[in-house]
């Protein structure tokens, strides 16, 4: 396995001054353009960074047949862009998805679900060819877990993940939204786990992932990047896993 990402001159620097982390999500999301196959449909993710990359791909509209999305605000994002969004259920194959990260490794590893949408993210992932994640270079670590882990559970097993993620050295709390619990899509709730330092992401996602109740881990090793399009302050570094 790659423990060094082979990284690319960046493909555009800043004309002067540091880029703000919003422009160099800008950057990352119209470098993403270039893996929309035309004539095809794209998957697309979720978050600040997608968004920007829905605003890119609104651009080529006309080019391409449409996006399968991973969460319903996505979907609306498209649509009111007048980009046609189809179900994940009709389309067999994507040759590309594109999505943000909270943190992705020199391997490709990744923790996701900062927007509440990894169980729909992971869906149209495993449907996909290619994993192109678009992020600032705040998101690249050495080791997954600095973020906290966002996992989706059903609400009846919640104590009981819990227990497990603190066998584990984690702390999980349910997250919450405007002074109450979020209910993600799917209709479930979000545990984020801090404490952890996640030094074998395949095994740890294959575990945590078979327990009862709990619908997504937010680690995605199974479904890694094969590139990262990196928001650095020279501009967008290619990092290809
Ligand atoms: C949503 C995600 C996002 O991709 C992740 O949270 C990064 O978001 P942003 O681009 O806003 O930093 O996994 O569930």
């Amino acid at each position: 396995m790659n423990t060094t990402p082979s990284a690319s001159t960046p493909s555009s620097a800043p004309e002067s001054g540091a880029l703000t982390q919003d422009q160099l999500k800008t950057l990352v999301g119209q470098a993403a353009l270039q893996y929309v196959v035309r004539g095809e449909l794209v998957g697309v993710g979720t978050g600040s960074t997608v968004n920007k990359f829905i605003d890119a791909l609104a651009t080529i509209k006309d080019e391409i047949k449409g996006a399968v999305s991973s969460s319903v605000a996505s979907t609306e994002r498209l649509l009111a862009l007048g980009i046609p969004v189809f179900d994940s259920n009709e389309v067999e194959r994507l040759s590309v998805y594109i999505d943000g990260a909270d943190e992705i490794d020199g391997q490709g590893n990744m923790v996701k679900g900062g927007g509440a949408a990894l169980t729909r993210e992971k869906i149209v992932a495993a449907q996909s060819d290619k994993f192109v994640c678009i992020a600032d270079e705040s998101k690249l670590v050495e080791v997954l877990g600095q973020f906290p882990l966002p996992v989706e559970v059903i609400p009846m097993a919640t104590a009981r993940v819990v227990r497990q993620l603190a066998a584990m050295g984690g702390h999980a709390v349910v997250r919450q939204k405007n002074g109450q619990t979020l209910v993600t899509d799917n209709g479930q709730h979000i545990l984020d786990v801090t404490g952890l330092q996640i030094r074998d992401p395949l095994a740890f996602e294959a575990q945590v992932s078979q327990w009862p109740g709990v619908v997504t881990v937010g680690v995605f090793a199974f479904q890694r990047a094969q590139v990262c399009l990196l928001g650095t302050a020279s501009g967008v570094k290619t990092l290809t896993f």
